[in-house]
């Protein structure tokens, strides 16, 4: 399938070598708002048009898959722009910026019968059937406690802390930890409490977030953009409890008893980098005609959506771009 890349930045210049890995894959055009980046991009990873302007790529007619891979705040409008002219999107994580704006690309992709989805890499890597196989055996008993954390010493990048690019902690990583949650313990949370630090530019720099579920269970969250954190995820049984190696690409789950010795440990199948299998998933879906993918359907996206846009309610966090008129 022939593949567009929309924004040559840093996460485009990880997964361009995975692409030019897979089979199923045809590496055909790159997008930039600078024609020589554009050149420059399509050159070094081998795609075969270059393009300096987002609207000469969604135009071409040869391009089946567009994935969208620029800053928060212009994914809704990057999305919407390439299914408007009949192009199935992948888009990077957070899928928008809020849950209005999901909401109106699910609509609008539905009405014409495209497909859609967030490259939440971690919703459609074997690491989360093995992580829901594990708990499914029983072998930690009843998990009451799921914990996560995922933080990167990154603050110095633009992205990261601009309100104008919706940058943050919380939209960069907690929909990571977010989607932890999700994944591992699903729905019903009664209550989500949560503190938070803000930079001086005015997002949130780190924060930790505590959902309660009905039946008694909980996760506790924490993110950051100041520092490094080990990364892991954590679910805590009566009978034992699991770790998980790296919550953004799982590499082994290591399962303990209530004596803290090692029962299982299992390591991911081998992988290009991880980024395969999104691609994977969305390829198929638009072969087999699918507007979604069981992975990382449109309203699971909406549904962590929603979270984030809670949280960012309790800390008075609007980006400029929600605000009226913009
Ligand atoms: N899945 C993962 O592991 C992972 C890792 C990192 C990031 N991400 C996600 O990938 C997306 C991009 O992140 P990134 O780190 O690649 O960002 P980045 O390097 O800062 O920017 C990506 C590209 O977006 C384009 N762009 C369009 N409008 C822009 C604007 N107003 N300001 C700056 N750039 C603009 C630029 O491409 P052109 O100059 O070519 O137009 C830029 O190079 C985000 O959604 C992020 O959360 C995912």
């Amino acid at each position: 399938m022939k593949i567009g890349i929309l924004g040559t930045g840093n996460i485009s210049e990880k997964v361009a070598p995975t692409l030019a890995a897979m089979e199923e894959i045809e590496c055909w055009a790159a997008a930039s708002r600078s024609l020589p980046k554009a050149k420059a991009f399509a050159e070094r990873h081998g795609f075969q048009r270059a393009y300096g302007s987002y609207e000469e790529l969604a135009e071409d007619p040869q391009v089946e898959l567009i994935y969208v891979a620029t800053p928060h705040s212009c994914h809704y409008e990057n999305m919407m722009l390439c299914l408007s002219h009949g192009k199935p999107v992948l888009c990077e994580k957070p899928f928008t910026v809020n849950a209005a704006q999901a909401r109106e690309v699910q609509k609008y992709a539905a009405a014409r019968g495209l497909f859609a989805a967030e490259a939440m890499w971690t919703r459609y890597m074997p690491s989360r059937a093995m992580i829901g196989e594990t708990l499914a055996s029983g072998i930690i008993g009843r998990p009451t406690v799921l914990t996560a954390n995922l933080s990167y010493a990154n603050f110095k990048r633009q992205r990261l802390v601009d309100p104008a690019l919706a940058g943050g902690a919380l939209l960069d990583l907690g929909v990571y930890g977010l989607n932890f949650a999700r994944m591992h313990f699903g729905g019903g949370i009664e209550r989500v409490d949560s503190s938070v630090c803000m930079t001086e530019t005015g997002v949130d720099g780190m924060e930790n977030i505590t959902l309660s579920y009905r039946d008694g269970r909980m996760a506790v969250l924490t993110h950051g953009i100041w520092s490094r954190s080990d990364r892991r995820g954590t679910i805590w049984g009566d009978r034992g409890y699991l770790v998980v190696e790296n919550i953004n690409n799982p590499q082994n789950i290591s399962v303990y008893d209530t004596e803290d010795r090692l029962l299982q440990r299992y390591d991911v199948p081998q992988q290009i980098s991880g980024y395969e299998y999104e691609f994977r998933e969305a390829v198929r879906c638009i072969r087999e005609g699918r507007r979604e993918s069981a992975s990382m359907p449109l309203e699971e996206t909406i549904a962590v959506t929603e979270q984030m846009d809670a949280l960012r309610r309790q800390w008075g966090l609007v980006y400029p771009c929600e605000l009226p008129g913009t």
